[in-house]
């Protein structure tokens, strides 16, 4: 049995000697000269790499808990709601024309096309038609009614005749409707007064037993309703427009 630290042969210990002895010379060399300083590329120092990897998380984790999502507003101080007030609550509820124009782009323009025009013999114009700004036996109601339960069979707009069919809009809500329909009222040089919600609501509550679409035929049996009584004739659908003011100062001269 040979002790542990016993190198196993002698063959094997006397290169070994030899090729050490060169090891310590070479060794000795270096341990005594430094390298010469030099220009040129060396590898980055370790803590280098650390400070700078650790800068890189802690801008990661700040920018996490401090970058506000990244959207626009944040550092806007006009657009943003401090405490005490700020514009964002000035806002106020959505104008009913953007909503009604996002309604009606997204439901309406593909038959009544975005210049209101429709297209000749199969879609109806709302540009200037009396169903939609409530001209001649027209009322606000039977709009209201139409966009709820739809219209079909033959109908005369602006001397037009069509026969087709308009699907129901009672999916959407009052607010979306009240929003089209102020929005189709008040576009391509329609004026017409806004319609509520509120009023939409009435006429759904009111025709909630109705099915079946409106025709031309049944519509022109209801009375004219205004959603917004004007300040002159509240149901009486526009009064004789000859009656005009120029008329009536005649008499008076006399006297
Ligand atoms: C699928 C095609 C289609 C879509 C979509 C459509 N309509 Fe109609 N609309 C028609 C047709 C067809 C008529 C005529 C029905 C008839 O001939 O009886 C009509 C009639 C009308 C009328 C009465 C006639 C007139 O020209 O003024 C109004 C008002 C109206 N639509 C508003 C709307 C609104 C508001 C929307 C969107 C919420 C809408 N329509 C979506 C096809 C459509």
């Amino acid at each position: 049995m040979t002790p542990p630290n016993q190198p196993p042969d002698e063959g094997f210990h006397e290169k070994e000697l030899a090729s050490d002895m060169n090891v310590s010379q070479v060794h000795g060399s270096i341990l005594r000269e430094h390298a010469e300083p030099c220009d040129g590329y060396e590898p980055i120092p370790l803590w280098l790499i650390t400070i700078f990897f650790g800068i890189i998380f802690w801008a990661g984790i700040y920018l996490a808990y401090f970058s506000g999502g990244f959207r626009a507003n944040v550092f806007n101080p006009a657009q943003v709601a401090w405490a005490g007030g700020g514009a964002a609550q000035d806002t106020g509820p959505i104008d009913p024309k953007v909503l009604g124009k996002r309604v009606f782009t997204q439901n309406c323009v593909v038959c009544h096309q975005t210049t209101g025009l429709g297209v000749a013999g199969q879609f109806p114009p709302l540009s200037g038609s009396e169903w939609v700004v409530g001209s001649d036996w027209h009322g606000d109601n039977h709009l209201v009614k139409i966009l709820l339960l739809g219209l079909q069979g033959p109908i005369q707009v602006k001397g037009n005749t069509y026969n087709n069919a308009m699907p129901p809009w009672n999916q959407l809500s009052d607010e979306q409707i009240s929003a089209v329909l102020t929005y189709i009222r008040s576009e391509w040089g329609n004026e017409a007064p806004p319609i509520s919600p509120e009023y939409v609501k009435a006429i759904r509550d009111a025709t909630a037993d109705r099915a079946e679409p409106w025709t031309q035929e049944a519509l022109k049996a209801i009375p004219a309703e205004r959603a917004q009584a004007p300040e002159a004739a509240p149901t009486a659908p526009e009064a004789a427009p000859e009656a005009a003011p120029e008329a009536a100062p005649a008499p008076a001269a006399a006297g």
